[in-house]
């Protein structure tokens, strides 16, 4: 930088700078400036403070506990299981009641299964095979069920077979039944208790209807008439999240159940109420496609006399329930509590340092006294002998030996043995009368 830029650059430092002002005297600058200043009024208070609440403190913290329990059973009939009924410990995974729950709804069994050799799946492609040298000994199928014996199982005459397998024998058939086992599922209900906590206000509430009657439970259905029935039919769920049922209980899928808890806690309790909404969270549009549904496997395992294990083996189809809750608490905030409450004054007192003033007229004795600093200029003091009233607005830094000084009237003085002290007059208090 050159040496005359340093130079401005230092002069600048000693510049004043103030603000200088334009007053137009035009209508319309002046009606548009009011224009602009309304409309901004007016987001403040409409937008802001009625529709946003702005007034308001906010708990998005909410906490929350989420309990379920299925109810119903069905009996089926098939070749492979024969007559069989099925309750909640049969078909609902995992037990606890927690706020992701399955719902078996169909499924393939493979029972008796025990460790064997046998001929491996023909549908997975790495077990296909023309001679025994196709299966490398000891190589795990990939994607498939066991590990190789070295051996190719063809079928009669036909000239490719599938890698014989140490494996649980026999392996799964493919193919789960069209029509899903347990249709009667869709007839099940289940009980979703929800309680809800925004710490912040120590508010709690429950979806549970606050009754000492024994058999509303028992009897109620949630829906539109019954909003605090916490009882769900599992059929409403999914068609109230837009798919069918039956069409879901074939292949699986995920049901989402959301809970919102959007509470305004300036009204009473029963204005803070749950909003239920259904959703289908698996793609449900990929319903043809090869990664449509929901399955897993389990196995029960079982002794024979011989000491030798063996297992069913069981591929559950089924909706899985997944509870979610959110919400948020508003309440009046600071804001609020210092001006409208009807202990304000209270309050105020509590967040500010209460500032007296005493006023009193310029005699004599002002010049003396120092228990006293000028806060603000009420009236200025006009020259001496001016017979005009002079008021001081004065900050009281102690205490007034007696109240009656406080308000001083005409000839009232500031007590004896409190000094004043008058910075704007450098102690020097102009007399008069
Ligand atoms: C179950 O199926 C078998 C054969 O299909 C039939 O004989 C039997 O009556 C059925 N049981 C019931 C309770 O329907
Ligand atoms: C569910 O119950 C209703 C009425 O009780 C009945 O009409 C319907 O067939 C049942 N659904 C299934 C899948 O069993």
């Amino acid at each position: 930088m050159g040496q005359v830029a340093w130079k401005a650059l230092c002069l600048s430092l000693f510049d004043y700078k103030t603000e200088k002002y334009v007053i137009a005297k035009n209508k319309k600058v002046g009606v548009l400036y009011r224009v602009v200043q309304l409309s901004i009024m007016a987001y403040i208070v409409g937008w802001v403070f009625v529709v946003k609440k702005g007034y308001q403190d906010v708990d998005t913290s909410i906490q929350s506990s989420v309990i379920t329990k299925v109810k119903g059973v069905a009996f089926t009939n098939t070749s492979e299981l024969g007559e069989r009924l099925w309750d909640v410990a049969d078909y609902v995974i995992p037990p606890q009641g927690e706020s992701v729950f399955f719902v078996m709804t169909n499924l393939i069994v493979t029972p008796n299964q025990r460790q064997d050799t046998c001929a491996e799946s023909s549908g997975i492609p790495d077990a296909l095979c023309y001679r025994n040298s196709d299966c490398n000994s000891g190589e795990a199928v990939a994607a498939g069920n066991g590990v190789k014996t070295g051996r190719c199982l063809k079928v009669g005459n036909s000239l490719s077979g599938t890698c014989e397998i140490l494996a649980w024998c026999p392996v799964e058939k493919k193919g789960r039944p069209k029509k899903p086992l347990l249709a009667n599922a869709e007839n099940f209900t289940v009980y979703i208790k929800n309680s809800i906590r925004f710490p912040r206000f120590k508010f709690s509430k429950t979806n549970v209807l606050d009754t000492t009657d024994d058999s509303y439970l028992k009897t109620c259905r949630y829906g539109p008439d019954h909003p605090y029935c916490p009882i769900f039919h599992l059929g409403n769920l999914v068609s109230w999240a837009g798919s069918n049922f039956q069409e879901m209980a074939s292949e699986g899928g995920v049901i989402g159940i959301q809970i919102e808890w959007n509470c305004d806690l300036d009204k009473p309790p029963s204005e803070c109420n749950p909003h239920y909404s259904f959703s289908r969270l698996d793609n449900k549009f990929a319903e043809k496609s090869v990664s449509s549904g929901y399955n897993f496997r389990f196995a029960k395992y079982y002794r024979d006399a011989a000491d030798v294990d063996f297992r069913t083996l069981i591929k559950a189809y089924g909706i899985r329930f997944d509870v979610m809750v959110n919400g948020k608490g508003a309440f009046f905030c600071d804001l609020v509590l210092l001006y409208f409450l009807q202990k304000s004054n209270f309050y105020r007192g509590k967040k500010y340092e209460e500032v007296r003033y005493v006023v009193f007229r310029c005699k004599g004795a002002c010049g003396v006294a120092e228990a006293f600093e000028i806060s603000t200029l009420g009236e200025s003091c006009r020259s001496p002998g001016n017979r005009q009233k002079r008021g001081f607005k004065m900050r009281l830094v102690r205490p007034l030996a007696s109240p009656t000084h406080g308000t001083a009237g005409h000839h009232s003085r500031p007590p004896q043995g409190i000094a004043v002290n008058f910075p704007l007059f450098k102690g020097k208090f102009p007399n008069s009368e």
